[in-house]
């Protein structure tokens, strides 16, 4: 740091010499100025050591998720650019601003930072569960109020969305994404950003985005963390990149790099994804922060010799701020002195994220006011969106001889390691997450089916061992209910970082107590509680019924009671594919062709159909899909077409219906999947009444496809447009 003072003392001099007393208010201070002359006029005034120091993100306080310790710091500089909080109080955090703008020479307010994954206080489900909910509206509220908590605590900046496409269940980071499709994980994107961000990030209870992991890890080898992926350059952009790109359009103020390695070049070091796309191609004029010590990491990586040489690689690829590892303090200056770093880039890369500082407006308001938790957290509209959201994303995967709904049954049996365990509803990545604020299964069962059934309930075994013990109660409150609810599952800690699995096997103890239950011949209901799909053959021989419920947060039991009772009807549909077996992994509904048709190439021991498809979801309505049409069956680039279905709901029940509109090019010069969602739409469709669903098909948008540089073209011939099992070919002439 000796070294980095003296390099500065000659811009300080200046600084000093020019003086603020001659000036009445620098433009940078003026609210009123262009947030560019604001920039630029700060970004002048900053010796080199505050510039490096606003590249560096610290941590204060601790979380609780394993990787992620970070120790209280004592001594963070003032003139830090972030701090990850992990602590709850407002009050820590305006104490650690105040020191920012008060002791630091130019008064910068420091970017608190933090994971905001599935909401704050009030925890909403897991994304992947959010994506089968195939409502992006309701996501965006959710994610508002994700935003009005945080912001309430102080947090500006949160690292979320996790858009990573996801074609292995094994991995736990599947739970964090929008699922298997770049157009899903692209819609809610967009969804979450705008949830987030509002139109104006320097509004009340906005926060900034951070789309991550930038780009491609959710193709991580066998499913395991912090590993290589191969990755084509045809596949990094017509798989990977699109949700990317559909945040940077939205607005995302930044973006977060990646731990893996992509097909030789680490993510934290890719100067092609980083700059030439992210920056040139897309113009994002946020910046980027390195993953959790990804910078340090690019030496395990087999790339960087030294801490010095991982800065190095690192910034010069277009990362412009260090999490946590503080490789960025410790060495640009040195490098800048030996002329491997350059100082157009130092600055450029304050400018990015002090642009993103004014952007939120926090130097006028650097402060939050503290308030007390009633006011901040759990707000009954907020609650309302939980259990909404909890509802429309649960997923009921069979319901034989219409066992469900549960309407008057004499009594009804939770048994289960999932029944009262309502902190697994919490799933991973938790912000202020607490358990004492879940309504978990039996609570939620027990209100709803007050004076109309009676609940009893049983444990009957945990996740995972060998003790039966339990299994004895659990019959016995089988046998003296009418219809039994087994609920079964992985606990949330199971799902997220550095949670891969071999097997996405439910753990055998559990399926033998749904076994034990099973013999008492009773109808069965089992309920499925995972972050991520899991192997459900075993399970569904002996379920009469299967609902997903997922990792669904403070109203999960509320929704499940609500969907068991028929208050709810179920709406959800996979946003991810549900293999047979582990074995199948990766299966995934928009695969490329293969070169032989019938049983060839295909398992010899099992089939090679996934057992619960993308987009499968059954409801308590039965809908029929009228016949699907199109406008024209020929169209020009430049020109519109559009497809129509008229869905029935030929049951006595309202029901939501999600329609998935696919596209399909037979064949083409870079061949491509078997088939792409382009577009869905949900909609109320009442009993016994119909609805017209329309896709608006625009030639390049729809039907095009993307080369290996990332460029958009559409080729002539036949496409078909599909829907359900209906497919209609269209031209582009
Ligand atoms: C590491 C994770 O990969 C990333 O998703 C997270 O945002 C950071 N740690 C910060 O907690």
């Amino acid at each position: 740091m000796m070294k980095l003072k003296h390099l500065a003392t000659a811009t300080f001099c200046l600084m000093v010499a020019f003086g603020c007393s001659s000036e009445k208010r620098p433009i940078y201070k003026d609210a009123s100025a262009d947030i560019e002359a604001r920039v630029n006029d700060l970004v002048n005034r900053m010796t080199l050591e505050e510039k490096i120091l606003q590249l560096n993100q610290y941590v204060l306080g601790v979380n609780t998720v394993e990787n992620n310790f970070g120790e209280m710091v004592k001594d963070i500089p003032v003139e830090i650019g972030s701090l990850i909080y992990f602590n709850d109080h407002a009050e820590v955090r305006n104490a650690m601003q105040k020191k920012a703008m008060e002791e630091s020479r130019l008064g910068i307010p420091i970017l608190f930072g933090h994971d905001v994954i599935h909401g704050y206080r009030t925890t909403y489900p897991i994304p992947l569960a959010l994506a089968c909910s195939w409502n992006p509206e309701l996501v965006r509220q959710a994610s508002e109020v994700a935003a009005q908590e945080a912001y309430d605590c102080g947090v500006n900046w949160t690292f979320s969305p996790m858009v990573d496409v996801s074609r292995d269940p094994r991995w736990g980071r599947v739970m964090e994404c929008f699922g298997e499709d770049p157009y899903t994980n692209a819609v809610f994107c967009k969804a979450v950003v705008k949830g987030y961000q509002g139109d104006d990030m320097s509004e009340k209870n906005r926060i900034a985005a951070c789309l991550k992991h930038y780009v491609g890890y959710g193709a991580s080898e066998a499913g395991r963390d912090y590993v290589p992926t191969e990755i084509s350059d045809q596949t990094l952009w017509d798989t990977y990149l699109p949700p990317f790109e559909a945040g940077v359009k939205a607005g995302a103020a930044t973006l977060m790099s990646a731990f893996h390695t992509i097909s030789g070049i680490p993510a934290s070091a890719n100067h092609y994804i980083l700059t030439e796309v992210l920056k040139e191609k897309w113009q994002h004029d946020g910046f980027v922060v390195s993953d959790w010590g990804a910078v340090e990491q690019l030496r395990y990586q087999g790339m960087a010799e030294d801490e010095k040489e991982a800065t190095m690689l690192a910034f010069n690829a277009g990362i412009e701020m260090d999490m946590a590892d503080r490789m960025y303090q410790k060495y640009l200056a040195e490098l800048l002195e030996e002329g491997k770093v350059d100082m157009k880039l130092v600055d450029e890369s304050v400018r990015r994220i002090l642009r993103v500082k004014f952007r939120l407006g926090l130097f006028e308001h650097p402060y939050v006011e503290e308030k007390p938790e009633s006011e901040m957290y759990l707000l009954p509209k907020s609650l309302e969106i939980a259990e909404k959201a909890a509802a429309e994303s649960m997923v009921l995967l069979k319901n034989e001889n219409s066992v469900l709904p549960l309407e008057n049954v004499g009594t009804i049996a939770v048994i289960g390691p999932v029944a009262s365990d309502s902190t697994q509803h919490l799933g991973n990545w938790g912000a202020r997450a607490r358990a004492e604020d879940v309504i978990g299964i039996v609570q939620g069962m027990c209100e709803e089916y007050a004076g109309k059934s009676k609940i009893l309930t049983a444990k009957g075994c945990d996740f995972e061992g060998n003790d039966k013990s339990g299994f004895a109660e659990a019959v016995r409150v089988a046998k003296a209910s009418d219809v039994v609810v087994v609920c079964l599952g992985h606990k949330g800690s199971w799902s997220g970082e550095n949670q891969s699995r071999s097997t996405i096997e439910i753990p055998k103890i559990q399926e033998e107590l749904l076994s034990a239950v099973e013999a008492t011949g009773k109808p069965v209901v089992v309920l499925v509680t995972t972050g991520r799909p899991v192997e459900l053959p075993r399970i569904e021989q002996k379920a009469d019924a299967i609902l997903q419920t997922w990792h669904s947060g403070v109203r999960a039991g509320k929704a499940i009671a609500g969907l068991l009772s028929g208050r709810y009807n179920p709406s959800g549909k996979l946003a991810m594919t549900f293999p047979y077996s582990t074995g199948q992994i990766p299966v995934y509904y928009n695969r490329r062709h293969r070169a032989r048709t019938g049983d060839q190439g295909l398992y010899k021991d099992i089939t090679s159909e996934p057992m619960y498809p993308f987009a499968y979801g059954l409801s308590y309505s039965t809908f029929e899909y009228g016949k699907l049409t199109v406008s024209s069956d020929k169209l020009k680039e430049g020109e519109t077409i559009y497809a129509e279905v008229t869905v029935k709901n030929t049951s006595q029940r309202d029901g939501l219906e999600t329609v998935h509109w696919f596209v399909k090019d037979p064949y083409s010069h870079i061949t491509r999947p078997v088939k792409e969602l382009k577009y869905f739409e949900k909609k109320l469709i009442k009993a016994g009444e119909n609805v017209t669903f329309r896709f608006e098909i625009n030639p390049l948008r729809d039907l095009g496809f993307v080369n290996r540089e990332g460029k958009k073209y559409l080729d002539k011939g036949e496409y078909r447009i599909m829907v359900g099992d209906q497919s209609v070919s269209i031209y582009v002439i």
